[in-house]
């Protein structure tokens, strides 16, 4: 049964290869930080008040013109046609039915004009890397623009990869070549080995330069490339030149960035360490949220993300000032357990959690919980 995502996460385990759930669960290097995701989101503690009209409670937020019925988006999550194929279309689908964000990573396994084949929707977004070859990019961009997504999200903490050593200990890398122990823990999954034999390998669709997918040989060549570490604020100008709708940064923790963003003319930036992904010794997004906050002091939204597994987790980011979250992991061990339907249920899941936090803390309204439901440690 499963009653919180907590489950979910080990019926995932269950229903995946050793390697595939360890791509998704693992952190970098001592996984410190994707530690401190967690912990950190434990340590706050809300205050409720009390003798609240609670009779009705809404959940929904208004951000970029847009309302969305839960302070919340679906993350980018690259390589989702591994957990199950098809994986972007049912996280892309289960958001939309739920009336809120997907961000489409640059490292989906689906073209991103067959995500929507009508046009996608304003909350339909894409997220970007940047790698050397910067055509790649912006053919990317281009393409995203005519396909009608709705805001662009630069990921800005990935100049490198982390090391993720769990996947180094289980020999996943791409170029995929299965090893005797990779091939073993294939064949004890028969349902998921079932499924990509029907349903066909990920390949990272969105990257070839010429529009085709390629083997997967060379989209992971071109995924391996290295990321442009010129990239810089300067850049952001030429990003201008070919995008004008929302562009968020994700990946920020220091406050002077989130200043540097709002004179550079970006319209959201999303605090995130990249779900401990990339520098363990970074702090959690939930303990760098209140000084980015007030860097930024409401002259753009702030998201956050990073180890948000409960509604009432979601309830601490927007008393610390977060406008909403994004959901990382969660979403994937929802598709993994059933398809659409998995992530969908999650994200209800998380959603009724929110409601009754809600209630109980005497906020009907989003916009109710503030920094004086924090209870001060001190
Ligand atoms: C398996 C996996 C793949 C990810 N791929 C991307 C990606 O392609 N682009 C990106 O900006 N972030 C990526 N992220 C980071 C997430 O978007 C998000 O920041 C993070 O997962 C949030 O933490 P949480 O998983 O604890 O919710 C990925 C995360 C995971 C777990």
């Amino acid at each position: 049964m499963q009653l919180n995502t907590h489950d979910y996460r080990r019926a995932a385990k269950r229903q995946l290869p050793r390697f595939v759930f360890e791509y998704i669960d693992g952190g970098a290097e001592d996984e410190g930080c994707l530690r401190r995701n967690a912990d950190d989101l434990a340590q706050v503690q809300l205050l409720p008040t009390v003798l609240r009209d609670t009779s009705a409670i809404d959940t929904s937020v208004q951000l970029f013109g847009q309302r969305w019925q839960a302070p919340f988006a679906v993350a980018p999550i690259g390589l989702c046609g591994l957990v199950r194929p098809g994986g972007d279309q049912m996280m892309a689908q289960a958001a939309a039915a739920a009336g809120v964000p997907h961000i489409l990573s640059t490292a989906s396994n689906t073209r991103l004009e067959d995500l929507h084949p009508g046009g996608a929707s304003a909350l339909q977004w894409l997220q970007l890397y940047v790698m050397s070859e910067r055509s790649i990019a912006e053919q990317i961009v281009r393409r995203a623009r005519q396909a009608g997504f709705g805001a662009l999200v630069l990921t800005v903490d990935v100049p490198v990869s982390g090391t993720r050593e769990r996947d180094a200990r289980n020999h996943f890398k791409l170029p995929f070549k299965p090893t005797p122990a990779i091939a073993w823990d294939m064949l004890r999954h028969p349902a998921w080995l079932w499924r990509l034999a029907h349903g066909g390998a990920p390949s990272f669709v969105n990257m070839s330069e010429d529009n085709t997918p390629g083997s997967a040989q060379v989209q992971a060549a071109l995924l391996a490339r290295e990321m442009d570490r010129r990239l810089d604020w300067d850049s952001l100008r030429w990003l201008r030149r070919l995008w004008d709708g929302p562009l968020l940064l994700k990946g920020l923790l220091h406050p002077a960035d989130a200043t540097r963003a709002l004179a550079h003319g970006v319209d959201a930036v999303i605090v995130s360490n990249h779900g401990g992904r990339q520098l363990d010794l970074a702090p959690s997004g939930i303990a760098a949220l209140p000084r980015i906050v007030d860097a930024v002091g409401g002259r753009m939204p702030v998201l956050v993300d990073g180890g948000f597994r409960r509604g009432g987790d979601v309830a601490k980011a927007l008393a610390l000032g977060a406008q909403a979250v994004l959901l990382g992991r969660p979403p994937v061990y929802g598709l993994a357990c059933d398809g659409q339907q998995g992530v969908a249920a999650v994200l209800a899941l998380l959603r009724q959690e929110l409601e009754r936090t809600m209630v109980l803390l005497g906020a009907a309204r989003v916009g109710d919980i503030d920094r004086h439901h924090v209870m001060d440690p001190h």
